[in-house]
């Protein structure tokens, strides 16, 4: 929690301390620079060279309707919102859950998703926020599943890993009593574990939301067309179908 609070200290510092590409300037180089963190399955995955994934898909859907080529940056899932600060790219997109303190240092979008933070663990494992009591459970770094799980009344030991897999992969181990991540990868991991995990329950949910730099007001405008354009003409509901053979927009 400790760390929660100075990173986001450190993030509402650097909020603002420089300029933001506006949206005019962005047109003109013809390039936005888009970042995100590159393991978090099925949502942005990073497989040699190549970015994969629904976010990965869907922003480059949203750039090429706002008639823009795509420069990807990659970085670890806690440093993403500082670099928006630093103006090192023009918007963050990793599954970022709409919080009340991280809206104090960035811009959200309209939600890209909607989704929630679910309990995984292996078969006898703790399966309710009541049973975790006592319970040692992994979870990523900087995520609301650290902070929700911190918040689970009598919750034993919380493990942190720099990446989403890491803390899945402690799971997988018996390192720990359960793992708490998104309820879609929650779902892949069960498919592809077979049986070695079962699904818990949705511990919190969560609207999920584009970044940019605090105060890029034309840009978020721009990006909040796209994603409504592409909502109304099928090519939301392809690249989502895709993934998740459903569709994955808030309702
Ligand atoms: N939805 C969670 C949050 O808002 C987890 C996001 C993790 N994203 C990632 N690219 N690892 O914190």
């Amino acid at each position: 929690m400790k760390k929660t609070l100075l990173t986001l200290t450190a993030l509402a510092l650097l909020a603002g301390s420089a300029e933001a590409r506006t949206w005019e300037a962005i047109k003109q180089s013809g390039t936005i620079k888009i970042a995100t963190e590159g393991a978090f399955p099925p949502f942005n995955i990073l497989k040699g060279k190549q970015l994969t994934g629904f976010e990965v898909e869907l922003a480059e859907a949203l750039a090429k309707g706002l008639g823009l080529k795509v420069q990807w940056v990659t970085q670890p899932f806690d440093n993403l919102l500082i670099g928006l600060g630093q103006d090192r790219y023009d918007f963050v997109i990793a599954s970022h859950g709409i919080t009340p303190e991280r809206a104090k240092a960035v811009d959200f979008s309209n939600p890209h998703y909607c989704t929630g933070g679910a309990i995984v663990t292996r078969p006898g494992g703790p399966k309710t926020a009541a049973a975790l009591k006592g319970k040692k459970v992994a979870v990523q770094v900087g995520t609301t599943y650290l902070e929700n799980v911190r918040k689970v009344s009598g919750i034993g030991d919380v493990k942190t890993f720099p990446k989403d897999t890491d803390a899945q992969a402690a799971l997988m181990a018996g390192r720990v009593d359960a793992w708490v991540g998104d309820k879609f990868t929650g779902l892949d991991l069960i498919k592809a574990q077979k049986g070695k995990v079962v699904q818990g329950d949705l511990l919190f949910k969560e609207r999920i939301a584009m970044a940019v730099k605090k105060g890029n007001s034309g840009l978020l405008k721009e990006l909040n067309a796209a994603l409504t354009k592409a909502q109304a003409n099928g090519t939301y509901a392809k690249i989502s179908g895709k993934y998740f053979g459903q569709d994955v927009r808030c309702k």
